[in-house]
């Protein structure tokens, strides 16, 4: 017998979106909006939650992959008859049942722990969270005898107008006794709406005289149900505010925090100051004292600490500590600066290393090079890497030095120490410790020692 099972809602037509992809994958601050469910569910119990899925099944598998088992609603008749998939694998399971709606993305794990504290010191059949606002959302109003003791939810589409002006919602998420669910579940009535609404197991149980008991929670925001996209971007709105006020406390500067959107998925460092007009996302990891922006996108990026990256746009990257970019330089997939790279303006890098201390100041493209320690990659320099056919490498060894305006065609490979002139076209490789230039660039001699 499990002691807790949950249960996530997540079938449902998402009308409302008007949208191809399914409601519960839409993103908040990067992330599916089921995922924070199951991240969620994850923290309650180490037992994987059950995943209700109907309308849009096969892409929502996609996406959560195994983190969830799957239970599947093939007619969508209503929240009730969505729960009562799950009977099969639960019914005699589990002590306790949680379930809640996969729509709700703001919901705390700390939340469902007091409503499960509740439900554990009453040991009802039911405890459910509720809230008071003034501004119903379309929500199921909660019904209330003289002695305040719940007695049903009525849904907003088959309310009375005194019902509609109840001001207590129901917020959506339910702690069930197991043995008490699954025989009730399988009896709730058909709603004039043609659906089973898991909303009237409520009355079910007082019927019987059971107590339902209501966790009343203070802040509205946190059961923001995403029905269309005007709630999609009130909750996207609240989850950044969340969480950019989770890395202030955390010691990081930001200057004019609704201007800077940071995705759930992001870690950053300390002392690091991130300017307006920023945006952190993906897999992406800031160390410590960098500077970030203004005008800046970091995505799937790996910065270390001492990082400079102003006005640019970063992706797929990693620069290793004290290196800086910018401004209007865009590194992008398999970009690798290691400590102390300097990219000025008007710079791209794809898939290619620069070693510690190299330079790259002004209106270069690198593309599928190595390079070296020390290197000075002259402004204008190029690396011709693709023939229209195929991508060939360049390779620019230890403390070479790359004239303004060169064209490496690759393959080719400049020898450590070697001195490239001003306009060349490098064909040839070019070996070590050799003065070349020319159209196409020759050897002319060797550098001169210091
Ligand atoms: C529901 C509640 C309402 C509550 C509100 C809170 C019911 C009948 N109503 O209304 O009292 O105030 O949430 O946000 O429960 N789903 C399925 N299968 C279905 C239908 C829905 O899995 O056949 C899932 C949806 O994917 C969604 C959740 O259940 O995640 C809630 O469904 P939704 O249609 O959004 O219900 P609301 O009208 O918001
Ligand atoms: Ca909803």
């Amino acid at each position: 017998m499990n002691k807790l099972s949950i249960v996530i809602l997540a079938a449902g037509q998402s009308t409302r979106m008007k949208s191809e992809l399914p409601k519960v994958l839409h993103p908040l601050a990067g992330k599916p909006m089921v995922q924070y469910a199951v991240e969620m569910a994850a923290e309650l119990t180490s037992e994987k939650p059950l995943l209700v899925v109907g309308n849009g099944a096969g892409q929502v598998r996609r996406a959560v992959g195994d983190q969830v088992i799957y239970v599947e609603q093939r007619e969508l008749l209503g929240t009730g008859h969505a729960l009562l998939q799950a009977r099969p694998l639960l019914e005699g399971r589990s002590e306790t049942v949680l379930v809640w709606y996969a729509d709700m993305p703001l919901l705390s794990v700390d939340t469902l722990r007091r409503l499960l504290e509740l439900h554990e010191e009453r040991k009802g059949p039911i405890a459910m969270l509720t809230v008071e606002a003034d501004d119903p959302m379309g929500f199921g109003r909660i019904l209330r005898d003289e002695a305040g003791q719940v007695v049903g939810i009525v849904e907003e589409a088959v309310a009375t107008d005194a019902q509609k002006a109840i001001r207590e919602l129901n917020c959506g998420v339910y702690c069930f006794d197991g043995d008490w669910l699954w025989p009730h579940l399988a009896q709730l009535p058909l709603s004039p709406k043609g659906e089973y609404y898991l909303t009237d197991i409520v009355a079910m149980a007082v019927a019987e005289g059971q107590v339902v008991e209501a966790l009343k929670i203070d802040d509205v925001t946190e059961i923001r149900g995403i029905n269309d996209r005007t709630h999609l971007a009130q909750a996207e709105a609240a989850m950044r505010q969340r969480i950019n006020k989770k890395w202030m406390l955390e010691g990081v500067t930001l200057l004019a925090p609704a201007l800077i959107f940071i995705d759930a998925t992001v870690e950053i460092g300390q002392d690091t100051t991130i300017y307006p007009n920023t945006y952190l996302q993906g897999a992406t990891t800031i160390g410590r004292q960098c500077h970030l922006g203004p005008n800046t996108i970091v995505r799937d990026s790996t910065i270390g600490d001492g990082c400079t990256v102003e006005a640019s746009v970063v992706e797929g990257a990693i620069l290793e500590d004290n290196a800086d970019v910018g401004p209007f330089s865009h590194l992008r997939k398999g970009a690798h600066l290691a400590q102390g790279v300097h990219v000025g303006n008007f710079a791209e890098v794809k898939n290619s290393y620069l070693g510690p201390g190299s330079k790259m100041g002004h209106f270069s493209y690198l593309g599928d090079a190595t390079v070296g320690q020390e290197v000075n990659i002259g402004a204008g320099t190029i690396t011709c890497n693709y023939d229209g056919q195929r991508k060939h490498p360049t390779i620019i060894e230890d403390g070479a030095f790359i004239g303004s305006d060169t064209m490496l065609v690759a393959p080719v490979r400049v020898g450590a120490g070697a001195k490239i002139g001003a306009g060349s076209v490098v064909t040839h490789d070019i070996p070590p410790g050799s003065v070349a230039y020319g159209v196409p660039a020759r050897v002319k001699g060797k550098v001169k020692e210091k």
